[in-house]
């Protein structure tokens, strides 16, 4: 795992947009994988920039959202299928049909989340995905206790997730969703590339378990550790209880 620390959001931004645009040069049609909340706004808007200036194209792309809840009806401003749209789709030249988010407002959501799954397999596998890590150290939805081989399934929040994003709902947790459907670690591991942005000092404890912990189901974003191609990018407040910090500074984006 490459463990990049940089002074400021915009820095990490820049980055991960110079991976996405590498892959995207080599592989006009490639798929990207998409993270809603707040890590990766940075990030989506230096595409949108890129976009904009020429420098990188997403028309050819498709686009794979992580996760979304479950219950909320089909149009309101917090379903992942809004966010993204908001955040990602409408910032960039992707074809709106090409960005894909799990069906959350299915009949049968375990259902939905079987296709998911069957849709990113079909399209060829994520190329590169963006990852952002909850305080309790999930990434997508996949919260502490589950599977660290799962694939794309129906899934409980934390309590801490809920509150989390309760910020989201007018900070009034009983609206925040108790079910999602989110892709699976497996599904996650199965992306050739991942970029992962951490920032700030609320998650410092799970960039820690994450770089440095044992792998374990109380922290699943600790399974990145087997991944081949991952890196992750953190501002100095999210590093800052890393044990080894002044050699991951040395070693830098050459990585470890
Ligand atoms: C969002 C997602 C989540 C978030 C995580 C961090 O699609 O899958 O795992 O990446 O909860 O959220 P923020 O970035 O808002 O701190």
């Amino acid at each position: 795992m490459k463990v990049i620390i940089a002074s400021n959001e915009a820095d990490i931004a820049r980055m991960v947009a110079d991976d996405i645009q590498s892959v995207f040069a080599a592989k006009p049609d490639g798929v990207l994988g998409l993270a809603t909340g707040s890590s990766p706004l940075a990030v989506y808007d230096e595409l949108g920039t890129r976009v904009a200036s020429g420098a990188l194209s997403l028309a050819q792309a498709k686009a794979f959202q992580l996760d979304e809840y479950v219950g909320l009806p089909q149009g309101h401003e917090q379903t992942y299928r809004y966010v993204i749209n908001d955040i990602f789709a409408s910032k960039v030249d992707i074809d709106p049909a090409n960005v894909h988010v799990p069906n959350g407002a299915a009949a049968d959501p375990a259902q939905a989340a079987i296709d998911y799954e069957q849709a990113i397999m079909q399209a060829g596998g994520v190329d590169y995905q963006i990852l952002g890590i909850g305080s309790d150290g999930h990434i997508a939805f996949n919260e502490p206790g589950g599977s660290l081989s799962s694939r794309t399934h129906v899934g409980g929040l934390t309590a801490q997730s809920r509150q989390d994003n309760a910020r989201f709902f007018d900070g009034d947790i009983s609206r925040v969703p108790t079910h999602c459907i989110t892709q699976g670690l497996e599904t996650i591991m199965a992306a050739r590339q991942i970029g992962m942005v951490i920032l700030g000092a609320g998650k410092a404890q799970a960039a820690r378990e994450l770089v440095e912990g044992a792998v374990s189901a109380r922290w699943p974003a600790t399974i990145l550790q087997f991944h081949p191609n991952a890196s992750v990018y953190l501002d100095e407040e999210a590093a800052s209880q890393l044990e080894l910090i002044d050699f991951y500074r040395e070693v830098g984006v050459q990585g470890n």
